[in-house]
């Protein structure tokens, strides 16, 4: 039990400090009684109209603050930076550690004992987390919830089918008519991605962590059931505070590798990766890409989601939700680790299972032998490449082609469609300078249209490969987040059309032939990068940002500083 609180710097200091600390307080109607000696727990809110995705958030917010009260702590809501994912320009992955940025100083230099984050809308999770991870006091994470499943003419859709609406409206299979009917029935719930992307992926992420309490990750966001997690989320961080349960005690190296074991079993987003090297990194624990590959190799794909699979998170949690698949996973994971509700991921997971086996299958018959995120390496990428087998053709896992280069998405948009482009099935599309400093942030622009003429044709999948990202709503035999990125003069900077690549996913290899010789001389005649932002964040970005082989976070932010503030300036 802790003795004392961090909020008594604060709140129980005499004289003029004391005075300060309390009395603008209670201009908001708070007596004494209320914060004076009780655990201040923040509540970290990504509530925006421009996220529409978490826009339901003061009202979760609410449930969260009655949990604190009825636990006996005071709470006080507090804003971020939010992230949206779809209107967000260039894209939410370039301010994601900002986000982060905001978070850390808004937790340390505030009087809060504990802190709750609500998270939801893609970047809005890793941000969060990665921020409470550098000042490391008792938190507990509060997703928003999914989207129901979306309904037109009958048919169940969500966000992946977004990328087939586009192809079948290219290749006018469908009407721009038919297109706005799709979109006004997609979105019918307040919630996020209502299939296995980004969200709620890092909705299960936190959950396996053990960072979240059970269930977080499926329940939707229009289910009652998802304010009582919230309401018991508020009463479960003032006891953590009591018994000092900080974010270092359950983030250890043996969650990092249940987390990414469980990424494996759903089909989770291959940019899980890059937000979980990350948060790796601040909270101190070492963790590589290679222990992606590791750890997901003997995990089959157990849970039936798009994009991967044929359902939704409704259908998912209907189904038994995360505890169900922690349950089937038992013999791989690390049962003893330690969660915030004080209970093992064993004890959690104990009484759960799967009632739905379309939906959440066993080990024994899982609903597709491959899984996981495979890293590939060559002479493309030395310090790695990924993809994510299972939304991948499967004959496509060995693929050699000929290059059709773009050295730039606006190079790619002027000639996908071009008639005369010497392209066709067999060739494999590489996007150039899409990669986190030569965006910058590294858009999710790597599943690309295929050409017209070759939809047309009936192709429905090629190698493409990037070092951007990709959404985690979509698919394809897909190759990303190539280290080291275009900008920064590594060998992919000098691959051009008409060279010969190979891709053997099973030998974890992706490579191009040329000798070294060439590859030298092409290197000597590149230009250096010079897209470098003339001021602003962005810059501050460009110049610090690391590979996405090592979480694409800013160098100066890796690790904590803890929760301590050295300066007071009353
Ligand atoms: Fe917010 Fe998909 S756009 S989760």
């Amino acid at each position: 039990m802790k003795s004392s609180l961090r909020s008594s710097e604060w709140f129980g200091r005499t004289g003029k400090d004391g005075f300060i600390y309390r009395a603008w307080m209670k201009n908001q109607g708070i007596p004494d009684f209320e914060f004076n000696n009780k655990p201040v727990i923040g509540i970290c809110n990504t509530w925006s109209e421009l996220t529409p995705c978490n826009a339901h958030f003061r009202e979760l917010a609410e449930s969260v603050k009655r949990g604190i009260y009825e636990a006996g702590g005071f709470p006080v809501e507090f804003p971020v930076m939010s992230l949206g994912e779809t209107l967000i320009k260039p894209t939410a992955m370039l301010y994601r550690n900002l986000v982060s940025m905001d978070v850390e100083e808004s937790i340390r230099a505030n009087p809060l004992d504990g802190v709750v984050l609500l998270c939801g809308c893609d970047k809005t999770t890793p941000s969060l987390v990665m921020g409470a991870c550098s000042v490391n006091i008792p938190t507990i994470v509060v997703s928003g919830g999914p989207m129901l499943t979306g309904r037109h003419n009958g048919t169940a859709i969500g966000t992946s089918d977004l990328w087939r609406f586009h192809d079948q409206l290219k290749e006018e299979k469908i009407t721009q008519e038919e297109m706005l009917a799709f979109e006004a029935s997609m979105c019918r719930s307040r919630g996020h991605c209502a299939v296995m992307g980004t969200a709620s992926s890092m909705a299960c992420m936190v959950e396996a962590l053990g960072i979240s309490l059970p269930g977080n990750a499926a329940i939707p966001a229009a289910d009652a059931r998802r304010k009582v997690l919230a309401q018991l989320s508020g009463m479960r961080i003032v006891q953590m505070v009591k018994e000092d349960v900080k974010l270092s005690d359950i983030l250890i190296r043996k969650a990092f590798e249940n987390s990414i074991m469980v990424n494996a079993a759903i089909g989770g987003s291959s940019n899980f990766v890059i937000h979980l090297l990350a948060i790796a990194g601040r909270i101190g624990v070492p963790l590589s890409l290679d222990d992606f590959d590791r750890h997901s190799l003997s995990i089959p794909m157990i849970a039936n989601l798009q994009p991967s699979g044929k359902y939704f998170m409704e259908d998912f949690y209907y189904a038994g939700g995360l505890p169900a698949v922690l349950k089937e996973l038992k013999k791989f994971l690390h049962t003893d680790i330690m969660t915030v509700n004080g209970k093992t991921i064993g004890e959690n997971c104990a009484v759960s299972e799967s009632c739905n086996r379309e939906v959440i299958a066993t080990i024994a018959s899982p609903f597709n032998p491959t899984s996981g995120i495979v890293v590939l390496k060559g002479n493309i990428c030395p310090e790695g490449a990924v993809m994510k087998p299972s939304a991948a053709t499967p004959a496509l896992l060995k693929h050699t082609g000929k290059a059709i280069v773009f050295e730039d998405i606006d190079d790619y948009k002027k000639k996908i469609d071009d008639p005369q482009l010497d392209i066709d099935e067999n060739s494999i599309l590489v996007l150039k300078n899409v990669g986190p400093r030569g965006y910058p942030g590294m858009p999710e622009v790597g599943n690309m249209g295929l050409p017209r003429k070759l939809l047309e044709k009936g192709i429905t999948d090629m190698v493409r490969i990037s070092d951007g990202r990709m959404s985690g709503t979509g698919f394809g035999t897909v190759i990303l987040h190539v280290s080291p990125e275009a900008a920064t003069g590594g060998t992919f900077a000098v691959i051009e059309t008409g060279d010969i690549i190979n891709l053997d996913v099973v030998k974890r290899i992706l490579s191009v032939d040329l000798t070294e010789g060439e590859i030298t001389k092409r290197k000597s005649g590149l230009k250096p990068f010079s897209g470098i932002e003339e001021r602003g964040y962005v810059q501050l970005y460009q110049k610090h940002v690391e590979q996405a082989s090592e979480g694409a976070d800013l160098d100066f932010l890796k690790g904590s500083s803890g929760s301590q503030v050295t300066k007071d300036s009353h």
